[in-house]
Formats: C-alpha cells, structure tokens, sequence
C-alpha cells in the first residue's frame, strides 16, 4: 500500500519539489505529529531511494541526529550494502540531554541495521572558542572530519528554531536574539528566519551548511504540520539536489500557502 500511497502522490511531490526549488519530494500519507509509523515509512522511503540511487563500490554517509533521524534508522536494511562498502560517520558532535538522539548513535544503528561501518565523534557540539581549536587538532576528530570531506551522501533533519533553540541549551541572550529575528527553524546548527536568512550559527565541529552544496546526494527528512515553516524557509537554503522525505501533514499546508 506504500507503493500505491506513493503512485497517488505523484503529481503534489512534483508540485510540492517545484515550489520549493529542489529536485525530488517524497510525500508520506498521514503526520508524523500524530503517527510514529509515518516516520517508519520516511525511512523506508529513505532506504529504497538509496538502495536505488547510491553508487557502488564506497560510499560515505554523514548523518545529522535529531528524533526523526533516530527512528528512521531503523528502517535501513542490509541490501543497501549490496556490492557497496558503506561508512556512516557523524556530521556533528554530541549536544543535550538523550544519547537515543546523537548523531553518533544514529550512525551506530544505521552501520549495524546495513552490515556497514560506522565512525564515531566524541566532542560536545557547542563549544566555546577556546576549546575548538586545540581539539579540531586531535587525531580522532581530524580522522572524523577529513571522512566528513570524503562524503558523497548527507541524511539530515530540519527543526523548529524554538525546540531546536531548547534542545541545544542555547543561553538566555541567543534565546532573546531568535526570538527578536524571528528565527523559525534550524538545520546545521543554522537558526534562519522565514525568508531562509541565517541570523545565528552555532560554533561547532562538523559538516557547516556551507559544504553540502557540494555533496552528491543531499536528503532532507522533516514532517509534522507543525514543521511546515521550518520545512518551507530552510529551502531557501537548500541545495537544488536535496531531497526532502516529508509527510501529509507539513506538504498539505505548504501547497495550500
Ligand atoms: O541536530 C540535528 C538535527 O538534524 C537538527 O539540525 C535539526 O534541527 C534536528 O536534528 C531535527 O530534530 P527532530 O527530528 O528531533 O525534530
């Protein structure tokens, strides 16, 4: 019935590519806000697109965390690793409270569901400026990042700026700031505005947004209605070849604007 969902859709995923400016749309029956499993058939989405579209032979896969990445990796299979040597490697450091959510986690789940390998990167996601420099010059943090260079695949989330801004513990003043610039979503550890303008970057260690534009295959998981403006203004920012896996829930009300 997936398959036939996904026939039905056809013309609002191409509608829905169209308006935001990116090569492909995948839209899932139903809202994540409101059902766990659509994010179970995002991620099945995920991993038959990849299985259909990754090259063989190497392949680095950077993975951003968050809790739609954490369940969408259970989805992925062993077939995905058929005649391809897979590496999953953290685009991003630790942050918060819940280990279920980290980046590295996300890899560890994705390397063992798939038989492939996975990289972990143990330095907190926010630093201060005195920190970031003597521990970007760790051995193990330069073998992540350099993998992070190497990678032709990037599987991220896109967050509501307020939860976002809550989840990353972010201080007082920066909360006063996103909320005077009227941030309304994160990705990368970029808080932007509905316009898709950056008003607030967290320093940290890992993939910037900046270097996405350059990788092969970009995909984009988020749905919930109440993604929706997250969704919209972070494809301002987008690279054409992104791939957005989304739902009902947030595609119905972008269509509608
Ligand atoms: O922290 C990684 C990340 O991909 C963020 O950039 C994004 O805003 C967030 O996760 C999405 O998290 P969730 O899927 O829990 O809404």
């Amino acid at each position: 019935d997936l398959v036939n969902d996904l026939l039905g859709l056809q013309q609002s995923e191409r509608d829905l590519a169209k308006i935001l400016g990116i090569d492909r749309c995948f839209i899932m029956t139903g809202d994540c806000d409101f059902q766990d499993r659509v994010l179970d058939n995002m991620g099945t989405i995920l991993n038959d697109t990849l299985a259909k579209i990754l090259p063989e032979g190497n392949n680095v896969i950077v993975v951003m965390g968050g809790h739609t990445m954490a369940q969408v990796a259970y989805q992925f299979t062993p077939e995905l690793s058929t005649k391809r040597q897979l590496t999953f490697v953290p685009g991003r450091g630790g942050m918060g409270q819940s280990l279920a959510m980290q980046a590295n986690t996300v890899c560890s789940i994705m390397a063992d569901r798939t038989h492939g390998e996975s990289q972990s990167m143990y330095v907190p996601e926010t630093l201060s400026e005195k920190t970031y420099q003597p521990l970007l010059e760790e051995p193990s943090v330069q073998m992540v990042l350099k993998l992070i260079e190497q990678s032709n695949v990037v599987v991220h989330g896109i967050g509501r700026a307020d939860e976002m801004a809550e989840r990353r513990e972010v201080d007082p003043n920066i909360m006063h700031l996103l909320e005077q610039k009227k941030a309304v979503g994160e990705a990368f550890g970029c808080f932007y505005n509905q316009a898709g303008d950056i008003v607030y970057k967290v320093p940290r260690i890992g993939l910037q947004l900046e270097r996405i534009h350059s990788i092969d295959h970009v995909f984009a998981v988020a749905g919930g209605h109440t993604k929706a403006q997250a969704i919209v203004s972070y494809m301002n920012l987008a690279p054409h070849q992104t791939c957005l896996i989304t739902d009902e829930g947030a595609a119905n009300l972008i269509l509608k604007k």
